[in-house]
């Protein structure tokens, strides 16, 4: 999709289609006005006689009204005014988009930007539209041997800015907006393969080629190597799958090669099938998603790299697949992690804390500025905060608010959990420093907890995407979470 920003009049657009809101019941948005202006009332007869009431996700299309330029309008349905928010802003945009494309309209100029959205400025509202706009018509086809394509489809869109001194900020809007969605089309891509092609080692050649294609540095680690570095418990997950386990680091370079970088690590579980703890059959296709961590780290560096951010970012991914076979890890084993602490195995399907304590201890060797960690890590989080947020926890006050400003500025949002010491407790064994798994209650905390004792040294966070990576049923596909939350805040970092 190409977007672009301009200001001016709706009638005077000599465009396939400009786009305007219509208010539950029946009221004009102001670009509407004008154009209901211009044709002598044409809009105001048409609400009158019932054809469009402005309910959230109706549209009507008008052809060929006479005295304006447009060669259609479309109206679109918004609801009621004061409830326009955020969400619904984003979701008409995105209706919007799958609506048009098919119309016959290979191009549209849209006057959304105008419209009040509670406590949001020109910026946000382009930049979300821009967002809305490019991933409403997001597909993963890839693997589909027919694709029925619209025979005109919707290839640009305009987004009008209500003054002409909008339009810088408008422009900058754009850019950051088609950047994130790159981002998290690129997360989406990677994390929609299927478990038989996106391996470990397949996660370190699409390392490669973003390396190569974003001028970024690349270090892999394989197996012998993580050996060597003592990465005891990463290395047990990988060792029941004929698919060896990589340790990936990407690094984009900003700022001066001695700047401290801003370091973030994905969980990526290529598969888990819970390994000897192995998982029930209902839904275990979908642990094929149990790296969308990890894609999210890709996402997050494809966005900064694009919009040549002035600090430095590694993004780091711990690979590695969890099956069950004669030579899996069990429950029982004791493992010594990278740092030296000593892990009892309780349970083989609590095997991304285990990968992840090992990359987090070795990112150390970065002197990071901050630490934030993704993974769709517990079950449990689904069960606390459903699919609408992550969870959040970390070790530092200022990285969680600046973390869930982000979230909330995107509309990927996530919230705290407590690391309160006594919860630690939980992970108390008989034999090692530590159990793998605290138990029932507050499975999503002591995950957390088990990670703390891995991230010392350094401002830490980490996003718990169990929830909000995917969605199931119909329309299952990755969403591309945290790509959007993280690049915010790191943007933010860069200096706004
Ligand atoms: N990848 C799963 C968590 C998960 C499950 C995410 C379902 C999204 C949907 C993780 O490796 C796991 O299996 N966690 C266990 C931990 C338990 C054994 C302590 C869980 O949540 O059941
Ligand atoms: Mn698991
Ligand atoms: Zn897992």
């Amino acid at each position: 999709m190409e977007v672009f920003v301009k200001s001016g009049s709706p009638e005077k657009q000599r465009t396939a289609c400009v786009v305007v809101g219509v208010f539950e019941p029946r009221r004009l948005s102001p670009a509407a006005r004008d154009i209901d202006r211009a044709t002598d009332g044409y809009l105001t007869k048409l609400l009158r006689r019932g054809d469009m009431e402005g309910r959230q996700g109706q549209f009507l299309m008008l052809h060929n009204i006479p005295n304006i330029l447009p060669d259609r309008v479309l109206l679109v349905g918004l609801g009621k005014e004061r409830d326009l928010d955020d969400h619904r802003y984003r979701d008409a945009v995105e209706k919007l988009v799958q609506h048009l494309d098919g119309t016959g309209s290979m191009e549209a100029v849209v006057y959304f930007p105008e419209l009040h959205v509670k406590g949001r400025e020109i910026g946000w509202k382009v930049r979300a539209a821009t967002e809305a706009g490019t991933l409403g018509l997001y597909r993963f086809d890839q693997y589909k041997s027919k694709v029925e394509r619209p025979r005109r489809p919707l290839r640009r869109l305009t987004f009008c800015v209500p003054r002409r001194s909008d339009l810088r900020e408008g422009q900058a809007a754009v850019e950051r907006g088609m950047a994130f969605a790159n981002g998290v089309s690129q997360a989406r891509d990677l994390a929609n393969q299927p478990p038989n092609v996106a391996t470990p080692m397949h996660m370190a050649e699409q390392a490669s080629s973003l390396a190569e294609e974003w001028n970024l540095g690349l270090t892999v680690l394989d197996e012998a190597q993580m050996e060597a570095e003592g990465m005891g418990a990463f290395l047990a997950v990988g060792q029941g799958s004929v698919n060896p386990p990589r340790l990936i680091a990407m690094e984009y370079q900003g700022d001066e090669a001695d700047t401290k970088p801003y370091v973030v690590v994905g969980k990526g579980i290529s598969f888990d099938s819970g390994g000897i703890s192995i998982k029930p059959a209902s839904a275990m296709d979908e642990m094929k998603y149990d790296m969308c961590g990890a894609a999210g780290v890709f996402g997050i560096l494809r966005a900064v790299a694009e919009l040549e951010l002035p600090i430095n970012v590694v993004g780091v991914v711990a690979a590695a697949e969890n099956l069950p076979d004669g030579k899996a890890y069990r429950p029982g084993d004791i493992l010594t992690a990278m740092s030296g602490k000593t892990i009892e195995i309780i349970n083989t399907d609590a095997e991304g804390r285990l990968v992840l304590a090992d990359a987090l201890h070795w990112v150390q060797r970065y002197e990071p500025e901050t630490v934030i960690d993704m993974a769709t890590l517990t079950g449990a989080c689904i069960v606390a905060l459903g699919k609408k947020a992550a969870g959040l926890m970390g070790n530092n006050d200022r990285l969680v608010r600046e973390l869930t400003d982000a979230g909330d500025e995107t509309g990927e949002r996530a919230w705290q959990l407590p690391l309160w010491d006594e919860y630690q407790e939980l992970l108390k064994s008989n034999f090692a420093d530590m159990k793998n798994v605290g138990g029932r209650e507050a499975g999503t905390i002591t995950a957390g907890c088990f990670l703390s004792r891995f991230t010392e040294d350094y401002e830490w966070a980490h996003i718990d995407i169990a929830g909000v990576a995917w969605t199931s049923g119909d329309n299952k596909g990755a969403t591309g979470h945290p790509v959007r939350m993280v690049s915010q805040y790191l943007a933010e970092r860069a200096g706004g």
